[in-house]
């Protein structure tokens, strides 16, 4: 079976005041196709910065980052754009939604980007709210939405173009026990269909959703549980 995503050898390295800071150190991963895997990991230990390489929100030191065949690590910023807006879903901890348009708009601006025609993303954006249970809120701004509520904008938006990835940073880490639930159970209904979804989190409890656990500590794999061996 061939991987959906990998990771040969990413090390990312941060230069400052004249000093080097090793955040991600010889990282390799293969991820198939359906894969529910989490991602732990001390704070500090490289999760956020493994996740950006993944998400083509920003480039390795060295390494390769090979996405469904293609190996973008020398891919153009363009061309990244590109891939990020076709292949990746991101769901980050901090919602991220624009503050100044209603929840509608904000899941139909990545089909904005793909230039999807105004009369379709309409009605994939109304389709997408009402499968994260928010037909009636479509119209709230983020302001007048829960946390809870903003984090399934944020998945519905991270979903309507149909990614080949979803990638989830600490998704449920600013929201209450029930809501982090609904969440979780909205990721989980996405891996029963069929998705891949790569998931940081801290809490132990949100980890056991997943099928396989990569931990990490000081930018190296620590263990993996899903690593299959090489014959
Ligand atoms: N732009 C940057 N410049 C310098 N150092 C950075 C930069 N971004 C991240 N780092 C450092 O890289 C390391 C890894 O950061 P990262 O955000 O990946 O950690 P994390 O595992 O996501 O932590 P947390 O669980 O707290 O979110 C940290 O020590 C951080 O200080
Ligand atoms: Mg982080």
């Amino acid at each position: 079976m061939t991987d959906l995503l990998r990771l040969s050898g990413i090390s990312k390295a941060y230069e400052m005041d004249g000093v080097t800071f090793q955040a991600l150190d010889n990282v390799s991963l293969s991820i198939q196709k359906g894969e529910f895997v989490a991602i732990m990991g001390p704070s500090g230990s490289g999760k956020s910065t493994l996740m950006h390489i993944v998400g083509c929100l920003d480039r390795p030191t060295s390494g390769h980052v090979i996405i469904e065949d293609r190996d973008i690590s020398t891919a153009s910023d363009r061309e990244l754009a590109a891939i990020r807006n076709t292949h990746i879903g991101f769901v980050f901890q901090q919602f991220n939604l624009l503050r100044k348009t209603s929840a509608l708009t904000n899941v139909e601006l990545p089909m904005v980007y793909a230039n999807v025609a105004p009369k379709v993303r309409h009605d994939r954006a109304v389709a997408m709210l009402a499968e994260v249970g928010l037909s009636e809120k479509m119209n709230n701004y983020p302001s007048q939405l829960s946390g809870g509520q903003q984090q399934r904008v944020a998945i519905a938006r991270a979903l309507v173009t149909n990614p080949s990835i979803i990638l989830a940073d600490e998704p449920t880490g600013n929201l209450d026990s029930k809501s982090g639930k609904d969440i979780m159970a909205i990721f989980e209904h996405l891996h029963a269909a069929g998705g891949t979804i790569v998931l940081v989190t801290h809490d132990e409890s949100v980890a056991r959703h997943a099928k396989r656990i990569v931990r990490i500590a000081d930018g190296k794999i620590l263990s993996d549980s899903g690593k299959r061996k090489r014959i």
